[in-house]
Parts: C-alpha cells; sequence; structure tokens
C-alpha cells in the first residue's frame, strides 16, 4: 500500500502491557509533526491494504523526540485487536494533522488546573503534566485518574517517581503537581467515582485545597461520554462555562476518551 499523503508510516520502538485490557507503546516521530501538548492525532494500521485510523491523544510531551500511546485492548475491536499484538519494529500509521480542544488556549486564566480522567482518558493529561509552561500558568495542577481496579493504574510509577525527579522541571513538579488516583471496585486508599469525589467535596479536601470553584479553578476533562455528560453536568451547575470548540476560551474543557467499541 502507498501511504497516503495526510499521514505518515512510523516504527514502533517499545510495547509495554499493563494488563490484560492496557498498553502503551511509542514510535519514532516524523520531523514535521508539531502538536501542542493534550492534542490528539489518528493512528493506524494497513488492513486489507487500506489505512484502518482511529483517534488518539499522544502521551508523549511535544519536545520529545518519539511519540507515546495509551491504549484499551478490544478483543474483537477492528483496529485494537491488532494493535495490541504490535511489535518493536512494526509499522503504524500517524496522521499529519494533531487536533484536540485540552489546549490551553482554551482556557481562560486560573489558580488551578484540574485534570480528571478516566481509564485511557489519562493520555493527554500525561503530555500536559510533562509541560513546564503548564506549572508556570497555575499554583496547582492536580491530575486524577479513576479507574475500576488498582491495576489500571497506568503510569502511576512516572508520574509518582519519574517526574518528580526530571532534571529540568522536577523540582516545579514536587511543588505543584497533585497526583489523585482513585479506584472503584476494590479497596483502595482513595474510592468513588470523581463525580461523587467532586459533588461531595471529598476530592478537594483529601488534597487540602478550597472547594472547586470558576473563579479560580480550570478544569480539563477526557473520559467516557457518560462521565463527560455527568461532569459536565456538575460543573455547568457551579457556574463554569465550557470552552465552546471554537473561539472564546473558558473555564473548562472537555475529550472523549477515544475508546473503541
Ligand atoms: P464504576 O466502577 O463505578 O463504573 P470505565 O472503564 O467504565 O470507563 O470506568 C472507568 C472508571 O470511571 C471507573 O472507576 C468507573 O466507575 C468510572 N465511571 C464510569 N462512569 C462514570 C461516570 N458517569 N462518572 C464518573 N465516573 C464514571
Amino acid at each position: 500500500m502507498a501511504i497516503p499523503s495526510n499521514m505518515t508510516a512510523e516504527r514502533v520502538l517499545s510495547v509495554h502491557h499493563w494488563n490484560d485490557t492496557l498498553f502503551s507503546f511509542t514510535c519514532t516521530r516524523d520531523e514535521g509533526l508539531r502538536f501542542i501538548n493534550g492534542q490528539f492525532v489518528m493512528i493506524g494500521l494497513e488492513v486489507n491494504g487500506k489505512p484502518l485510523m482511529r483517534a488518539y491523544s499522544v502521551a508523549s510531551a511535544n519536545y520529545t523526540e518519539y511519540l507515546e500511546f495509551f491504549s484499551i485492548k478490544v478483543q474483537d475491536g477492528p483496529l485494537t485487536s491488532r494493535l495490541q499484538h504490535l511489535k518493536e519494529g512494526d509499522t503504524v500509521l500517524i496522521s499529519r494533522k494533531p487536533t484536540g480542544t485540552l489546549v490551553q488556549d482554551n482556557l481562560l486564566p486560573g489558580k488551578n488546573l484540574y485534570l480528571l480522567s478516566t481509564g485511557t482518558g489519562l493520555a493527554p493529561f500525561m503530555s500536559i503534566i510533562q509541560d513546564p509552561e503548564v506549572y508556570e500558568r497555575y499554583d496547582k495542577v492536580i491530575l486524577t485518574h479513576g479507574v475500576r481496579y488498582k491495576n489500571e493504574l497506568a503510569y502511576e510509577d512516572f508520574i509518582t517517581r519519574e517526574l518528580p525527579d526530571n532534571e529540568f522541571f522536577g523540582d516545579i513538579v514536587r511543588e505543584k503537581l497533585i497526583y489523585y488516583p482513585t479506584v472503584t471496585r476494590e479497596p483502595f486508599q482513595n474510592q468513588g467515582r470523581l463525580t461523587d469525589l467532586i459533588t461531595s467535596g471529598k476530592l478537594c479536601a483529601d488534597i487540602g485545597l478550597p472547594q472547586m470553584c470558576p473563579e479560580n479553578d480550570r478544569v480539563l476533562i477526557c473520559g467516557s461520554p457518560a462521565m463527560l455528560d455527568d461532569l459536565c453536568h456538575i460543573l455547568d451547575g457551579m457556574g463554569y462555562v465550557e470552552s465552546p470548540r471554537m473561539g472564546e476560551p473558558g473555564h473548562y474543557a472537555i475529550e472523549r476518551a477515544f475508546v473503541e467499541k
């Protein structure tokens, strides 16, 4: 198959399986590919002589030489049933045009930034928490990750150990990044859905910050459609205004975690 002009063929550099349902991989990055931390691209494979592409948030930072993606494994999913078998040296297709709403320009200035994610919705925030400029904009950056089971807390080690040790901006990460993982279906230090943890006030109480308000706190959200609906409803009720897709910045912005059915 000739590579269509709107995509590039890249080589898989590494694959990491977190558990039976989640994996990450890295691949080479075309020199011409520029993106803003938090954006997504289309990625895929050649299947029956044609590109089969799905949207994936880039999990690596825009200054990193390679690209990283975080994916679910769906046994009968057209793409992920294949993607989960990727091996080092395999070829993946990457679109040339990154896009997405989870970018700083969509947000009004604020004091704190809440990154609310469930499942693979963590991916764009992995990129954002590696962006030193984000820490310059906010007093605190709060990264939440809601999952069913503990073994779905991908990147926990990177977030809690590697990033605070980063030689260039580890000190600002230690000062400003608050990681709040929560588990719903087995015992854990933090339990419950993010929606309940916000409405009850427990999230802010646990991290020692004042309750969220549109005057001070900006929010980016990435998760399942139901999670997005529920959180939008809660934030709207608190007086938050969503950033429109094009145009004015707002108090919060959302993106669907691109889970293939
Ligand atoms: P729960 O175990 O109570 O369903 P999923 O894998 O289904 O996307 O879920 C990932 C995490 O998101 C789980 O902890 C799940 O909780 C939670 N979750 C599912 N739906 C919602 C929702 N509408 N609002 C907030 N959290 C949700």
